[in-house]
């Protein structure tokens, strides 16, 4: 695992942009897994720059969300694929043949996840994943549990997530309840990974997902194994792991 200190979101969003625009520079037909949430949208605004400047090319990119609400409609504004729209695919040159997002309204949702997996084994796995964390160490929506789950699965958010996401809608009650989340296998599996992360809020489970022990009681932790995996964070997200001395 590589840290890359940054000195705020900003910072923090050029630094992983950087890494995201080198990979598909290197390789055009890059499988990347993308996250939502607020930690990558200054990330996807740097590529999205690069991007209408004629720096960097998605034509021939092919992209896999890690999540979805289940049961939110695509129009809805907060369900992923909207936020995907809003913040990278509509500003730039992907193909939207070649993206690939949960299907929130799938009438067999576990049949949905199957599906999910084998299209990106198709694709060969993805070669950077974008990653930010939740406050509980959830990756995706892979909620802290005895295990692993190694699948693509629907899950049921827990407390703190729906607690953390209620800020996007009107109240807690329209917060979804479930979600279909990629799973730890396919992370894990992803050739490169950029977690980004910002924010004193942030400071407690990213000090323990990175120097704590490996278990699924903190999904992230499992990014301690990755061969290549780098952790952007803002000096916000890295401050008790500076008090640490661990950097
Ligand atoms: C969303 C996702 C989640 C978020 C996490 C952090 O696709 O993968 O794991 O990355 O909940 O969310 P923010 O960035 O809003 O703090």
């Amino acid at each position: 695992m590589k840290l890359f200190a940054a000195k705020d979101y900003e910072a923090m969003s050029l630094k992983a942009a950087n890494i995201v625009a080198s990979q598909i520079t290197l390789n055009p037909k890059t499988v990347l897994g993308l996250a939502t949430g607020s930690s990558p949208v200054g990330l996807y605004k740097e590529l999205i720059k690069s991007c209408q400047s004629g720096q960097l090319d998605f034509s021939k990119v092919t992209s896999f969300n890690l999540d979805e609400y289940l049961g939110l409609p695509p129009e809805n504004e907060q369900s992923y694929i909207r936020f995907m729209k809003d913040n990278l695919f509509d500003h730039i040159n992907i193909n939207p043949d070649k993206i690939n997002i949960p299907n929130g309204l799938a009438k067999d949702p576990h049949g949905e996840c199957a599906e999910y997996d084998k299209r990106i084994v198709k694709c060969g796995g993805i070669d950077l994943q974008v990653l930010g964390i939740g406050h509980n160490g959830h990756v995706g929506f892979n909620e802290p549990a005895s295990y692993f789950m190694l699948d693509t699965h629907v899950v049921d958010l827990t407390p703190s997530t729906i607690q953390a996401n209620k800020r996007f809608f009107e109240s807690e009650d329209e917060v979804p309840k479930k979600a279909l989340t990629m799973g730890i296998r396919a992370i894990v599996q992803a050739k490169k990974i950029v977690l980004v992360c910002s924010g004193e809020d942030k400071a407690q489970i990213l000090y323990d997902a990175l120097y704590g022990k490996v278990t699924p009681e903190i999904p992230a932790s499992i990014l301690q194994i990755h061969p290549d995996c780098y952790v952007v964070a803002d000096e916000g997200a890295l401050s008790l792991i500076r008090k640490n001395n661990k950097i």
